[in-house]
């Protein structure tokens, strides 16, 4: 099969019977089942995005409305006993107490995390991958708050040779060859790339404005701006200076863009760090003459780089209406956007593309990989 492949198909249903045969995979539902704004994929290890209408309803996902993705049940951690690592390639080795991390400058910023599996279920109606059946809903936008992990390397003072820096998780994910914590690295120069507004990376204890829950990390997590959802490492328990990538499977293993899955491939890839730029159409509402149709798009994860326009094509790609973005535009931040297609134009598929400001335009069709990740061709719907 010729593995340049066109999205054609949204609405798809979970495609459980391509996950049978996974034993350590959760067991997934035939359909995802709704726990109020979540669609829950699995259960005992929640895995939920929410409905598509909620997901648009505000430019800030308020907590309830923010997808989950965890390979382990929470972990119980007690947060008097409870110590932040710091270690490896460091003058001073850290163990840090959530008072001692609360009393470091506190950062607010706006960030939005997106699972590098979004949208996989197309991936799956193409030709069957392993994973959550993502629809378009694992990507939420909110408000994080805590200490810049600058600060930290700062105070630990980091060596000369450090290049990366590894998280781990204090979870407990089971896998063939054993239990292992979930893990994340990224590079020295990232976890230091403070701007003005944002900072490199934060090791979050808030969101939205409330400490963080179980679901999302608490009691500390890293967010990492413009970087795919893996690298922002929930209840996180270590931070490990090093020169070299992390070797924890979630890194060095998973979250690569790999095509036929040969051992060679596996090795020759690096990590997935960015996310890429998406859009997708969530909502349509017929008008008397014309159909109101909203969505998002989110800019590529380039410092300085957000969504300029928006477009929606009601006849495959002939014609392209603006759409008006409502919200906000800005770098590490997905936008939502609405546009009015006039009802004499509608034809039976609808689709979306988003440019950022570098002029990078959304791909008409991406490459099939056999983890599904970063789905990022034209989003398609059938007009209602
Ligand atoms: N951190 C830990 N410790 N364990 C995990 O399973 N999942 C990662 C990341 N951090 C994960 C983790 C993935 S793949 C994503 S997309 C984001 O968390 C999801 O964050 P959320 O559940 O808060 O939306």
């Amino acid at each position: 099969m010729n593995n340049q492949l066109i999205a054609r198909r949204n609405f798809l249903s979970s495609s459980a019977s391509a996950l049978a045969g996974s034993a350590l995979l959760p067991s997934f539902a035939k359909s995802a089942h709704r726990k109020g704004k979540l669609l829950y994929h699995t259960t005992e290890i929640s895995n939920a995005e929410p409905v598509l209408s909620e997901l648009v309803r505000n430019w800030m996902t308020p907590t309830d409305a923010f997808y989950i993705r965890s390979h382990a049940p929470i972990p119980k951690i007690n947060h008097d006993s409870f110590r932040l690592k710091v270690e490896g390639l460091v003058e001073k080795p850290l163990s840090l107490t959530l008072k001692q991390l609360g009393d470091l400058p506190q950062s607010k910023i706006v960030a939005t995390l997106t699972c590098a599996g979004n949208r996989r279920s197309e991936h799956i109606a193409i030709k069957p991958v392993k994973g959550v059946p993502w629809k378009e809903g694992a990507i939420g936008n909110a408000e994080w708050s805590g200490a810049k992990l600058s600060d930290v390397l700062r105070m630990a003072g980091v060596k000369a040779e450090a290049k990366h820096v590894w998280f781990e998780g204090l979870d407990q994910i089971q896998r063939s060859n054993g239990v292992i914590p979930f893990g994340a690295s990224i590079p020295l120069k990232k976890a230091m790339f403070d701007s003005e507004k944002m900072p490199g990376t934060i090791l979050a204890t808030g969101m939205n404005g409330e400490p963080l829950n179980g679901d999302h990390g608490s009691p500390l997590r890293t967010v990492v701006p413009g970087y795919i959802g893996a690298r922002s490492v929930k209840w996180l328990g270590k931070i490990v200076v090093s020169d070299r990538p992390s070797p924890n499977h979630y890194v060095a293993t998973a979250y690569k863009i790999v095509e036929d899955g040969t051992p060679l491939e596996w090795s020759e890839q690096g990590p997935i760090y960015r996310m890429p730029l998406n859009s997708a159409i969530c909502s349509q509402v017929k008008r008397s003459k014309s159909l109101i149709v909203a969505g998002y798009a989110l800019p590529q994860g380039r410092p300085g780089t957000s969504i300029r326009k928006v477009e929606v094509s009601p006849d495959n790609g002939r014609k392209w209406i603006e759409a008006r973005i409502t919200s906000p535009s800005r770098e590490f931040c997905w936008v939502l956007w609405t546009a009015a297609i006039p009802s004499r134009n509608a034809g039976d598929e609808l689709m979306v593309r988003a440019t950022d400001s570098r002029g990078s335009i959304q791909p008409e069709q991406v490459n099939w990989n056999s983890k599904g990740y970063l789905f990022n061709s034209w989003h398609k719907v059938k007009t209602i």
